[in-house]
């Protein structure tokens, strides 16, 4: 089929290569030249495991090019897909404004080549307030595109960054929402070689069952949380407590891992644009609002915990190791890391940063560290955030000989208690 991808952010760069990949025609589209120039030599301006063999592979294979002409994407497609960012406004709403954009560039390109009738399916992949569809098929109807010559479907993402190419080929379900069969049936016929569980739901309930999808995962976050800040105060262990209810098949063991909390681009703004979105339409949402209050709690007390221990910090010198939002990416978005940093920061600690994916890179203000050895000599106390599988590797009985104190703040659960505490650390997890 030939498609057109508008947007090669994270989920338009994705979508776009796997559906070359499965041998459509793929044209991604974006304003942006320099991305386009650096995608046009395979070079993927984030880092996504495969993703960029994958657009070196359809590059070759001339099933996939980039382009900065809309119109001519979206003439030569069957199928065009909206995936531009929505990020959260100040107010937590999400801000469409990249989404109504692209909507009106999309109704010039097709009122200006009517005359060629081809029946178009316009699939929002951005994460949308319920009802932006019939925003969309507005907008393109008042410029004077017929609405017997396309229809607008909400297909949301389920990737997650890092595993979002097996996310893709190997999807728990695919959400089609459809006003008619006609569209459902072109969407369906794209995904058919995966082979996976298609859903047909209304449009609305698509663009909801994102954002629930979403707020889901964050509510059972911040439960398990919950729940550690219980443990921590009772003596109990939230690992062994997650472990136990995860085997009921109703609750699962997924998204049971207490700790930092949520970060990155999707669950915190998500589950903020639902609050809002609920609001607007007259309800005061309850379980949410908690949901997000016990996020930001979680990062000030694990900071509380830090203080604490060292008693005095100016002067003293803290590891941190991990600072994207969550292992295989480099996403610093909602990075948990970030305010730790800060908070140690203004109480005079020198934090040192470890981090696999900025190995070779350095960030303004950040002191990076190039080995993880050389970063941990002389530090007062090891701080984890990210749960990279290689910190479950360390050599720990040279950790405890080049470092100057004993501490260590294991922020993901990572470490077995006990054994830090044999080999003479003051360890000090999440609910533990
Ligand atoms: C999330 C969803 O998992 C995807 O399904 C969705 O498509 C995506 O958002 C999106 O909307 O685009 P992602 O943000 O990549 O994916 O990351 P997750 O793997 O969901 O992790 C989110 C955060 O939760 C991370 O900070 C992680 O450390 C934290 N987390 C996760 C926990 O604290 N405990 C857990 O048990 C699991």
């Amino acid at each position: 089929m030939k498609l057109c991808v508008i947007g090669t952010g994270y989920v338009g760069l994705v979508t776009g290569a796997c559906f070359a990949n499965l041998g459509n025609e793929v044209i991604c589209v974006d304003k942006d030249r320099g991305r386009l120039r650096s995608l046009k030599k395979s070079v993927v301006p984030f880092y996504e495991p495969g993703l960029e063999a994958l657009v070196v592979k359809n590059l070759a294979a001339k099933r996939i090019r980039f382009s900065t002409d809309l119109e001519d994407g979206v003439r030569r497609s069957e199928v065009i897909f909206i995936a531009v960012g929505t990020p959260s406004k100040e107010s937590g709403e999400a801000d469409i404004s990249s989404v109504i954009e692209v909507a009106k560039k999309i109704a010039a390109a097709l009122r200006k080549h009517s005359s060629r009738k081809g029946f178009k399916v316009i699939v929002n992949k951005s994460t949308v307030p319920v009802g932006m569809g019939d925003v969309v098929t507005k907008i393109l109807i008042e410029r004077g595109v017929s609405p017997k010559n396309f229809a607008v479907v909400s297909n949301p993402e389920f990737l997650r960054e890092g595993s979002a190419l097996a996310d893709f080929m190997h999807p728990d379900r695919i959400v089609i929402g459809a006003a008619t069969g006609r569209a459902f049936n072109v969407i369906t016929e794209l995904y058919r070689p995966l082979n996976a569980h298609i859903i047909f739901t209304s449009v609305k309930s698509a663009e909801l069952i994102k954002y629930a999808s979403n707020a889901f995962l964050a509510t059972k976050i911040s439960f398990i949380n919950e729940i550690a800040n219980i443990c921590e105060r009772t003596g109990s262990d939230v690992v062994e407590v997650a472990d136990a209810i995860g085997l009921d098949k109703r609750i699962g063991r997924k998204f049971l891992n207490a700790g930092l909390g949520y970060g990155g681009s999707c669950l915190p703004k998500d589950v903020m644009a639902l609050i809002h979105l609920a609001a607007e339409s007259g309800y005061e949402t309850m379980v949410l609002n908690s949901v997000n209050d016990l996020n930001q709690y979680q990062i000030e007390a694990f900071i509380g915990k830090i203080f604490k221990a060292l008693k005095k910090t100016k002067g003293k010198q803290i590891t941190m190791l991990g600072l994207s939002f969550k292992p295989e990416t480099d996403d610093l978005r909602e990075a948990p890391s970030l305010k730790i940093v800060e908070r140690l920061r203004e109480k005079g600690v020198k934090v040192r940063v470890y981090d696999p994916a900025y190995k070779n890179r350095s960030v303004p203000g950040l002191d990076l560290y190039r080995d993880i050895y050389a970063a941990l000599k002389g530090s007062d106390a090891m701080v984890l955030v990210t749960d990279w599988p290689e910190f479950r590797e360390l050599d720990f009985e040279r950790v405890k000989n080049i470092m100057k104190g004993n501490h260590i703040f294991d922020g993901r659960n990572i470490y077995e208690p006990k054994r830090m505490k044999d080999l003479g650390f003051i360890y000090a997890g999440v609910g533990r």
